[in-house]
């Protein structure tokens, strides 16, 4: 009797494991969103994640697969807009400077891997959301990450999360078209600033 009722109930159970959809356990990608709001370093790039609503797509992807997200610092982001000559009022209010933002955003979440530090010093390239890969190097002489020849891991693995490793970077990545895209829709006139000099001096 005893014996029968466990195995009736043993096929309860695997009908409900094969029925239930949750694979993981709790919502990583909001205990994400959560401790880049509390990080000291990251109040302009979590205004920029909610702003743009790019916080959804980073919340999916973190509850679907392993992500890697290379933040920049808030100094990183000052530093980016003053040398570029564009707004951060417009980057973050107007909907053409969200929707450039955005694509800034998408370059620097990597989906599908988890890059911890180790992985990156072995790694040649990345392929961010927006599809433009981003070269790694390894720096041997002072043991730091460099992104695109001129962007540093400044503190790898600062968030280290179910599903998700973020690492804080020194500048903002662009890619050529998301530059342009950038000054076109909130550059802020300067003569003496020129965009391809300032592109590829980067910070
Ligand atoms: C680094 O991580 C990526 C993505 O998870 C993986 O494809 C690659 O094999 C790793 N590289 C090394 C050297 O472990």
């Amino acid at each position: 009797m005893a014996a029968a009722m466990s195995a009736a109930m043993a096929v309860v159970f695997s009908v409900l494991l094969v029925l239930s959809p949750v694979l993981v356990e709790g919502n990583p990608g909001l205990d994400l969103l959560e401790a880049i709001k509390g990080h000291q370093r990251l109040h302009r790039f979590h205004q920029a994640l909610v702003t743009t609503g790019f916080s959804n797509g980073l919340n999916n992807a973190v509850n679907a697969k392993p992500t890697t997200i290379f933040a920049p610092v808030d100094d990183a982001v000052d530093t980016a807009t003053a040398t570029y000559s564009v707004s951060w009022d417009c980057l973050t209010q107007e909907n053409a400077g969200k929707a450039a933002l955005k694509e800034t955003l998408k370059h620097h979440v990597v989906e599908g891997a988890f890059h911890t530090l180790w992985n990156l010093t072995k790694t040649n390239q990345v392929i961010p959301a927006d599809g433009f890969p981003i070269e790694a190097m390894f720096d041997k002489a002072t043991h730091v990450v460099i992104l695109d020849g001129y962007v540093h891991v400044v503190e790898p693995e600062a968030i280290v999360m179910e599903n998700a490793i973020v690492h804080l970077i020194d500048g903002v990545i662009v890619t050529e078209s998301n530059y342009a895209q950038m000054v076109d829709v909130c550059g802020q006139a300067q003569p003496s600033a020129s965009p391809s000099l300032g592109f590829a001096s980067g910070l």
